[in-house]
């Protein structure tokens, strides 16, 4: 159940001045659904492995892009209309004003209309939990952080039980539509209950929405993912006092790892807002191809280099799926993740860390067997936990910023022996991922996720079913942003999950070709030694507009903006 309302609001003074903020929407969806038609572009394509994702999506593959256009359509307002939201996968700052924003429209168009929110995520469709969002009780989460309002979960909706059941709630509900709100997991399991709809007859728009702190549900026509914005600005606060500190004491060097799971946009975003001394992205060590003991060699060098100039101290940054990206590491990852799909029922049998250890070690491959042999312990058994449901290594547990200062106490003290280093490591590790993930909607934020819901509810009113919600040119002002929808078949590509190929949406990782990895790499061998720590302070949400309403250097960066 949603939490309680009390007829006295627990809020905090912040949160009863946000509630009265009034997200701005674009220009084109101002005047409602009513006013509002849908303009389909020409058919579309998958990224990649078109045969094959067309072979597996025949109903909704192809589909042609939607665009916005001023335009009566009352039509798609008649009709009272019951529409599902759920809320998929990790929290990320702005989802309760994504269904908000769903409200709104919804109710804009035909005051009969209702929203339901499926509880604890997909779950919640399989077991038909969820409650009626009236404006009542939006009331209190409008601008919130947090999924409270109805939770999240990660349920992957897959079997033919769990479709048919859900099929079966939908229609028993008399829903209309659903809306999947979610990164790019749940984004391609919204797609396959899309079509699995569309080849049972049962005529169920599902929308999906862009959802993730990750940022790495992004595309040609999907700018960014709610939540990155806020989420960076928040870890990009802590790193910024973290430096204040040790410009004050001068005595640490502090690992900070951050979420992001494979992908290192919050890294990265995170650097260009604070200037770091070391910034370690996944992205570039798997093009060159480095080993374990090249990275933590590069960071021995420069931690050596600072000692010279009597700065026993400093700041590096990792990203959380930088183990992924060891070419040796994910080899490993790799069989491990075949290792444990093949051997699931073996394995939930032992009851101990070390006799799952020892029988892994005694299927890998020899060389994988003596790599898994050299980790610490701890890091092994990180290796070997569960996946996910959709086949992710949990990377979040994985204490990679622990494992280099372990690896960089050895290195240093053999470099120390040899006279080639002669300086103090006191290393102080840090993980800010959850800390950021349920932050108070930045303005951006706020009003994307706001624009995103109430575009959803459109692409619903018009029954449009496997879309993505896409509201673009978002480094302009929110009422000049765009909106349409975009077909999820249209970012799908084949991978290995789970020992199996599966179609999903493609992940976009940092490109090294691309504008903020080239701003990276201008700038880091002056932030490496000079010192050159910026401190955001926190998320503002009064003042000049250039301090409330700034997005991310990455999206300034991607959309040809120069920054300093
Ligand atoms: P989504 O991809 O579902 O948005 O999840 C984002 C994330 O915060 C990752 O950065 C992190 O690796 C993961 O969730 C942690 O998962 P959990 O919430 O299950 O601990």
């Amino acid at each position: 159940m949603p939490a309680k309302k009390n007829a006295k609001c627990a809020c905090s003074q912040l949160q009863q001045h946000r509630g009265k903020f009034e997200p701005v929407l674009p220009t084109i969806l101002k005047k409602g659904p009513a006013a509002v038609k849908a303009k389909s572009g020409k058919a579309t394509k998958s990224v990649a492995d078109q045969a094959t994702v067309k072979k597996i999506f025949p109903n909704t593959y192809g589909l042609p892009e939607i665009t916005f256009v001023k335009g009566a359509n009352n039509g798609a307002c008649k009709k009272a209309v019951r529409v599902g939201v759920v809320l998929s996968g990790g929290q990320a700052p702005g989802g309760h004003n994504v269904i908000a924003g769903l409200l709104d429209g919804l109710k804009k168009a035909n005051s009969k209309n209702k929203l339901f929110g499926f509880l604890g995520g997909p779950s919640g469709i399989v077991e038909n939990k969820f409650v009626e969002i009236t404006p009542a009780l939006m009331k209190e989460y409008r601008n919130t952080g947090g999924f409270d309002l109805i939770q999240s979960g990660r349920t992957k909706i897959e079997t033919d039980e769990q479709l048919k059941a859900a099929k079966d709630n939908l229609l028993a509900n008399k829903m209309d539509a659903l809306v999947v709100v979610g990164g790019d997991d749940s984004n391609t399991n919204a797609c396959v209950i899309a079509e699995y709809l569309k080849q049972q007859g049962v005529e169920v728009s599902v929308i999906g929405v862009p959802k993730t702190i990750d940022g790495d549900l992004k595309n040609k026509q999907i700018e960014t993912s709610f939540g990155f914005d806020t989420a960076t600005k928040i870890y990009a606060e802590l790193v910024g006092n973290i430096l204040r500190d040790v410009n004050s004491a001068r005595k640490y060097w502090h690992f900070v790892r951050l979420m992001g799971r494979s992908a290192s946009h919050i890294t990265l975003e995170v650097a260009f807002k604070t200037h770091p001394n070391a910034v370690l992205i996944g992205e570039e060590v798997l093009a060159k191809k480095m080993t374990l003991s090249q990275v933590v060699d590069g960071l021995a060098q420069l931690i050596a280099k600072r000692a010279k100039a009597g700065k026993n101290f400093g700041v590096v940054l990792v990203p959380e799926g930088l183990i992924e990206f060891i070419p040796e590491m994910k080899e490993l990852i790799s069989a491990l993740n075949d290792s444990l799909a093949d051997h699931e029922a073996e394995l939930a049998k032992m009851n101990t860390v070390a006799e799952k250890k020892e029988f892994i070690l005694s299927i890998l491959p020899a060389k994988l067997a003596a790599l898994m042999k050299s980790l610490p312990d701890g890091i092994a058994a990180q290796l070997m936990l569960d996946r996910d449901p959709h086949g992710n290594v949990q990377v979040s547990l994985i204490e990679t910023e622990k494992l280099l200062v372990e690896m960089l106490r050895t290195q240093l003290a053999g470099m120390k022996k040899d006279g080639k280093y002669d300086g103090k490591f006191s290393a102080i590790t840090h993980f800010f991922g959850y800390e950021g993930r349920c932050g108070v909607p930045s303005n951006f934020d706020a009003n994307y996720t706001y624009a995103l819901g109430y575009n959803a509810a459109i692409l619903a009113l018009n029954k449009c079913t496997g879309y993505l919600s896409s509201v673009r040119k978002l480094s302009k002002k929110a009422q000049d942003w765009e909106c349409g929808g975009i077909p999820l078949t249209m970012m799908m590509n084949i991978e290995r999950r789970k020992g199996k190929e599966k179609p999903v949406i493609k992940k976009a990782l940092v490109e090294l070709k691309g504008e903020p990895f080239k701003h990276l790499a201008k700038n880091r061998a002056d932030w490496a030694v000079n010192d050159q720590y910026v401190f955001p302070g926190p998320i503002q949400f009064f003042g000049p507009a250039e301090v409330t309403d700034m997005t991310t250097f990455t999206l300034m960066l991607e959309q040809g903006k120069k920054i300093k």
